[in-house]
């Protein structure tokens, strides 16, 4: 399939407007203020869109909680903050074309009928706040953004809002407490944002993908997006590939793309001919997946199904020199310093979790600490506000699934079997 999410991302010059509208950019536009706001809605339900920022919640859906709430002003948020180790999907579109999330983000206020709205982008892109700045101001000049749209009496405002660092933002209830101005803490649902969003008003957030996709499906029309991929997961989709494999970068294939074709068809399979030890499918926060589910499809669906998820799509590979024990260790770090510490079970639990793992890594392990890193992972999923904590015991849970071997020869032989071998 060719390229369309990431079409221009090639072309010089591709953040500017002229070149956008060069390329054809802001039809769709044009398209979506000529439908009634029900009607531009009804595309993107009828497409099958679902949410790409991780938790796959179909779009259209979402939509339309909040536009049949009386209560304005409405606000949509575009959740930038990409923070999850090994996501970089936003960063090309949010780099190389910003216009296609301006036009997005404008046909989808006109659906939901949003006067407001904020791109949250993470604090670690200062380029891309740079591009977005720009591009913001060229589309208020040319009358993309702001009063009478086109002269057709849409209004929608857009602000950049930069985050500071913290993997909870993303989170979206945190991320409207951070653009309320407060510390980025998720909020109790319900009430969902959808009705009591930020500043208390009906909200949608939707990912940067997510929001490039609406374009397309104006453009094309939803029954050339729903037959794309799956059924129940539609749609082209970019995957952030890395670890160990030949080409790793961004690749834009249709859902449902087995990962054996993601891997070695497009990321030229593992370097110097070693065998693939675990796959991550959907970034740290879903559980691995090994050989044996090379022939799954990317798509919400079957990786559920294969006992994963798909996550935002950043596929993680491992090669035979890997320590799994490792890989469980360094991630707990991660989730561990970005749990905002709200709840007690993702607080303290993701820091005793460290703690079991430091010390089986150094062969300083017994073996009841797996039982115990079990229990203790138990305690911590589904007992917070938050899905952050069910993503931080996914790679305890799913290492030690496939890989209680390893750890149980990290205790015995009282050493990381793997230390001085080469891992990267
Ligand atoms: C800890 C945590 C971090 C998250 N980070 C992001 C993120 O960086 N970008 C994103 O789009 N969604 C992220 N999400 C998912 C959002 O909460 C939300 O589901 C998403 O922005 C909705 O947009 P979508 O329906 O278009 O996917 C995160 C969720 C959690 C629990």
């Amino acid at each position: 399939m060719e390229p369309l999410l990431l079409k221009r991302i090639q072309i010089p010059g591709s953040e500017t407007l002229a070149v956008y509208l060069r390329e054809g950019g802001y039809q769709a536009l044009r398209k979506a203020l000529e439908m009634a706001p029900d009607q531009v809605l009804e595309e993107v339900k009828r497409s099958g869109l679902r949410g790409r920022g991780g938790a796959g919640f179909p779009t259209g859906m979402k939509w339309g909680f909040t536009s049949k709430d009386p209560k304005r002003p409405k606000y949509l948020l575009c959740n930038a903050d990409e923070g999850e180790p090994g996501t970089f999907k936003d960063r090309p579109l949010l780099e190389k074309d910003p216009h296609a999330l301006i036009e997005g983000m404008v046909i989808s206020a006109h659906a939901i009928g949003a006067e407001y709205g904020y791109i949250y982008l993470r604090a670690e892109y200062p380029y891309a706040s740079q591009v977005l700045e720009r591009a913001l101001a060229e589309a208020y000049e040319q009358g993309f953004l702001g009063g009478n749209i086109l002269g057709k009496g849409l209004h929608f405002d857009l602000h950049l809002h930069m985050g500071a660092g913290a993997y909870i933002c993303g989170e979206e209830t945190a991320l409207i407490e951070s653009i309320e101005g407060k510390r980025g803490e998720p909020r109790i649902k319900p009430p969902f944002p959808a009705n009591v969003g930020v500043f208390g008003m009906p909200t949608v957030v939707n990912n940067v993908e997510t929001l490039v996709c609406v374009p397309l499906i104006i453009e094309r029309g939803a029954d050339w997006f729903a037959a794309v991929g799956p059924k129940e997961s539609p749609g082209p989709k970019i995957f952030s590939l890395s670890g160990h494999v030949v080409r790793p970068g961004n690749y834009e294939l249709p859902m449902g793309t087995p990962i054996r074709a993601l891997m070695y068809d497009c990321g030229g399979g593992i370097p110097q001919g070693r065998r693939l030890k675990a796959v991550i499918p959907g970034g740290p926060s879903t559980p691995v997946l090994t050989e044996a589910h090379l022939d799954v499809g990317l798509d919400f669906g079957s990786i559920q199904a294969a006992g994963s998820m798909l996550g935002c799509g950043a596929v993680i590979v491992m090669d035979e020199t890997t320590c799994m024990v490792r890989v469980a260790h360094r991630l707990l770090k991660f989730f561990h310093h970005e749990s905002c510490g709200k709840c007690t079970p993702c607080r303290e639990g993701t820091g005793w979790l460290e703690q079991v793992l430091d010390r089986i890594e150094e062969g300083r392990g017994r073996m009841e600490d797996l039982d115990l890193l079990l229990d203790v992972s138990d305690n911590i999923r589904g007992k917070t506000v938050c899905a952050l904590a069910d993503g931080a015991v996914s790679p305890v849970t799913g290492t030690l699934k496939y890989f209680r071997e390893e750890y149980e020869a990290h205790i015995r032989g009282g050493r990381c079997p793997f230390r001085g071998k080469v891992s990267g």
